[in-house]
């Protein structure tokens, strides 16, 4: 599936688990914030927001990738980093847990004019368990019905769709790799019927920046995130790659799943790997040892930049 080669591809992190004021800036890739200079202070929070502006020729559409675990950290975030909600021209979810939609409603509600394209796949409405150490946890339910009375243009997906005509999401992504297997402590309910959720409804966010190549955006990349690039790959006939974010999803798979998991990432060789949310404090250290220049935390109000040329 062809998708344009845009001009600039910006990912600011509006929500997500981290904030650390000495993780540092790459100028004219990552920029950081400087918390003393902000309206007010921002908030982590267990879930995940994005705001992607993509530039094509010139062009600027925003899209709101996720929408946090709840409405404070999102709505404290946005107002934090001054952005304006109703310049927000789409939305779309990575997938069906409950920390990327905590604040959906309350955003679309809070926005005055027209309907807003909201991109998402068929099945993250079906209701979503998690197995603990502690118990269940659950059902969560993302409310088509609800959805559908919240002025929004609804787009529903199984395989890949473009997203305002820019970017793509993946659809269902299709698993290539021996070690990304899915983990039995996630289950949904089909029909009334428990089953394990092999995550059928995560998708990545892939954008194509001249020269530059692939923007790879997972949320908690549970079909796997070497999978989710390698795909994104095959789908656009792109293979360089420029950047991969998102959560990864790797500590509660071991040690294993890490070591295989960064030796994908080697292969594909992107520029920046920028993981945060669900990947877990032992992944992420040691993807910061096997990645010592081009891997970075995510940290809410952080900014990465893509400009083709
Ligand atoms: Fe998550
Ligand atoms: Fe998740």
């Amino acid at each position: 599936m062809k998708i344009p080669a845009l001009q600039a591809v910006t990912v600011e992190i509006l929500v997500d688990n981290f904030f650390d004021v000495f993780e540092p800036s790459r100028p004219g890739i990552v920029e950081r914030v400087i918390p003393g200079r902000l309206k007010k202070p921002l908030l982590a929070a267990h879930g995940l927001a994005y705001l992607i502006t993509l530039n094509h020729r010139g062009k600027l559409s925003r899209i709101l990738m996720d929408a946090a675990n709840a409405p404070l950290p999102l709505f404290n975030n946005l107002e934090a980093l001054e952005h304006d909600i109703n310049d927000i021209d789409a939305v779309a979810l990575s997938h069906g847990h409950p920390d990327h939609y905590g604040g959906l409603f309350e955003f679309l509600a809070k926005r005055t004019g027209g309907p807003i394209p909201v991109y998402l796949h068929k099945e993250v409405f079906l209701p979503k368990i998690l197995i603990t150490p502690r118990g269940r946890i659950g059902p969560w339910v993302l409310s088509l019905a609800q959805l559908v009375v919240a002025n929004v243009e609804l787009y529903e997906n199984q395989g890949p769709q473009l997203v305002l005509d820019q970017a793509l999401l993946t659809g269902t992504v299709e698993t290539t790799t021996d070690y990304e297997k899915p983990l039995p402590s996630f289950r949904r309910q089909v029909a009334g019927r428990e089953e394990q959720d092999l995550f059928p409804d995560e998708q990545a966010l892939v954008a194509n920046v001249e020269g530059r190549g692939l923007v790879v955006i997972g949320g908690c990349s549970h079909p796997g995130i070497v999978n989710m690039v390698k795909y994104a790959q095959k789908l656009t006939g792109v293979q360089k790659v420029s950047t991969v974010m998102g959560g990864f999803h790797l500590t509660p798979g071991g040690d294993e799943l890490i070591k295989h998991t960064i030796q994908g990432l080697k292969e594909l060789d992107p520029e920046l790997i920028m993981a945060g949310h669900c990947t877990g404090f032992r992944a992420l250290t040691k993807l910061a040892v096997a990645f010592p220049d081009n891997f970075m935390v995510s940290c809410v109000g952080t900014k990465v930049m893509v400009v083709g040329g």
